[in-house]
């Protein structure tokens, strides 16, 4: 099959980013599978061809190829010796990120012998059954479970969330460097941990001292890493509230405080001062349309923990979302400590861990930014 693309989509191709609109596409065809995508009647790419998504067409190859059971392992095979270096750190990792690891719609999680999966796209999800059968040959897993992934809705798919093969662990520890985490594999947030600030937490970690505050905890990855003599963790989701003291049990912390609340809530009335503040939001805005109020709810965040920090203290922001920038934190921070009347050093400019590559021909596979900020004041 082959599908005719614009001198837009054209160009972009040339650049090697590998998402073609809808609107991209010359003409649509009735037709969903392998293509190839054609230019003036030249060859430009095989991809996967959705009509009914947004993204109508995902490059898999700017060569041609047969898109067979070999493509797929030798692809997975790939990502796996990626990842080789990580395995003397953790016992869970992304063995596969999706276009950043050259398999569109393709999410594979290694939480030791389980490995949780989703589907994201309908050009891979059509292939489910080779790639079960090549993820359990190299890596015999105990078991297998998808993930359904409401991004599935936008492909036309249905969301599910089953085991494929073997059993899963419902309950499982991450050892992450010298840390333990609980995790419950089927229902938390992403697939059951964010292992994308494995790294962030090392590095934000050794600036803890006397006492911290974890903001959005999660399951307390920041302020266990921290280790501080005393830490304050302020997440609103009842399941992350037990995760963290049972984290802090495990990790054998002594003085903390679970604060279950809305850290908008909690900033009003907080009085304590810290010397190592973190702040780890969902993503406020997922579109450029809703900026305007996320910006607005980071300058609150960031006015307010600035007010209590310490001088000499540090700030840790991350943002998930690409309608805000590092450029972005680094403006607001700027702006808030102006009102602070304090300076601001950046001590690390972050992003997400290595198992979630950040290919410079995707600009959206940098999907996590951070920075590490040192208060001062004249
Ligand atoms: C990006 S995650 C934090 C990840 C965590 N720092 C880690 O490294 O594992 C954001 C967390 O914020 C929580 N959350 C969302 N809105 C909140 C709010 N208004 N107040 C407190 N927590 C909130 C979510 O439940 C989620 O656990």
């Amino acid at each position: 099959m082959k599908v005719e693309i614009t001198k837009s989509g054209y160009e972009k191709l040339k650049n090697r980013m590998p998402w073609i609109y809808h609107n991209e596409i010359k003409k649509h065809i009735e037709y969903k599978g392998i293509v190839d995508l054609v230019y003036k009647n030249k060859f430009v790419a095989v991809a996967f061809y959705n009509p009914v998504s947004k993204i109508s067409a995902r490059v898999l190859s700017f060569e041609k190829i047969v898109v067979d059971k070999e493509f797929f392992e030798y692809r997975i095979k790939r990502a796996i010796k990626k990842r080789k270096t990580l395995e003397h750190i953790t016992n869970s990792f992304r063995l596969i990120h999706s276009e950043a690891d050259f398999l569109p719609g393709l999410i594979v999680d290694k939480y030791g012998d389980n490995l949780v999966v989703s589907f994201t796209t309908a050009g891979i999800d059509s292939f489910k059954g080779i790639i079960i059968e090549i993820l359990i040959e190299l890596l015999n897993p105990k078991g297998i479970y998808e993930k359904g992934d409401k991004i599935r809705e936008k492909e036309g798919l249905e969301v599910i969330n089953q085991t494929l093969y073997g059993k899963v662990d419902d309950e499982f520890i991450i050892k992450e460097n010298s840390k333990k985490f609980v995790t419950f594999l089927k229902e938390g947030q992403k697939t059951g941990f964010f292992l994308d600030q494995r790294k962030n937490r090392r590095i934000v970690g050794e600036y803890g001292n006397k006492k911290t505050l974890d903001l959005f905890s999660n399951a307390g990855g920041f302020g266990i890493y921290a280790n501080a003599n005393f830490t304050k963790f302020v997440e609103i989701s009842p399941l992350a509230c037990s995760l963290i003291e049972r984290n802090c049990k495990l990790n054998n912390l002594e003085n903390y405080e679970i604060v279950r609340d809305d850290v908008f809530k909690f900033l009003e009335r907080e009085k304590d001062v810290y010397d190592l503040i973190i702040i780890d939001p969902p993503a406020f805005a997922k579109t450029k349309a809703s900026r305007k109020g996320a910006i607005r709810g980071w300058k609150y965040l960031i006015v307010n923990s600035l007010k209590l920090l310490e001088d000499g203290g540090y700030l840790a922001l991350f943002s998930c979302s690409h309608a805000i920038s590092n450029k972005d934190l680094i403006d607001l921070a700027l702006s808030s400590s102006i009102i602070d009347n304090s300076y601001l050093e950046v001590i690390e400019f972050l992003k997400q861990d290595l198992d979630h590559p950040y290919l410079i021909n995707i600009p959206n596979s940098l999907y996590l930014t951070g920075v590490l900020f040192k208060k001062e004041k004249l």
